[in-house]
């Protein structure tokens, strides 16, 4: 069966960002497409040193964990990350490991082509629009399919577990993940 993978770049335990993708694996999984969330939290995860030594080597040498997630991606059909917003852009690791990814895709026979998905951005109240545009940045430079919705992935929640209070912003969510899949499906 076909496979999104969605990745959480929340240190925090009751995350927003994990309570999205709670929410839009649902959706996916409705259209009978299998999901795993994965958590960068606890992990530290080190920004690309330039080394290339992931040029045809199969995957990041760096030793703190990013492999084996990089390892999940390669064998999925999509890809959905979604970012904490800090002063009015994405937490570090996220970009951290969407960096990597991408190179590692690059220098392995681009395994990152044609899969769908698109990046969700959360936040108490600023950076959202700025946050999803940098995150966007990632999915044409690697070959991917980014998908839409009824309004843009952002979410608006301070507190732990609060993005169910904005409404529509979870309706767009919900639509993202029913799209990512019906496209994954249609293209399969
Ligand atoms: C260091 C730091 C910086 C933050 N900067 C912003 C910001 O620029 N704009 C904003 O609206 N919220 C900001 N917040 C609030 C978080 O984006 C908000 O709590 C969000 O729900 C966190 O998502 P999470 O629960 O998935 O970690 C900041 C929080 C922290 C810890």
């Amino acid at each position: 069966m076909a496979k999104v993978i969605l990745l959480s770049g929340s240190p925090r335990k009751d995350s927003n960002s994990m309570e999205i993708l709670d929410i839009c694996a649902k959706s996916i999984e409705n259209e009978d497409v299998d999901t795993e969330i994965i958590s960068l939290r606890g992990m530290n995860i080190e920004s690309c040193v330039a080394c290339n030594k992931c040029n045809g080597n199969g995957n990041c040498v760096l030793k703190d964990g990013l492999d084996k997630i990089i390892d999940k991606i390669r064998d999925s059909e999509g890809f959905i990350p979604v970012a904490p917003i800090y002063f009015g852009t994405a937490r570090g690791d996220i970009m951290s490991a969407l960096q990597r990814i991408g190179k590692v895709s690059k220098g392995n026979g681009k395994f990152l082509s044609w899969m769908v998905g698109g990046p969700i951005a959360v936040a108490r109240r600023g950076g959202q629009s700025l946050t999803l545009q940098e995150m966007s940045m990632f999915f044409p430079i690697n070959d991917m399919i980014m998908v839409g919705s009824d309004y843009w992935n952002i979410i608006f929640a301070l507190e732990e577990k609060t993005a169910h209070t904005d409404e529509e912003g979870i309706a767009t969510i919900q639509k993202f993940g029913e799209n990512v899949a019906k496209l994954i499906k249609k293209i399969s």
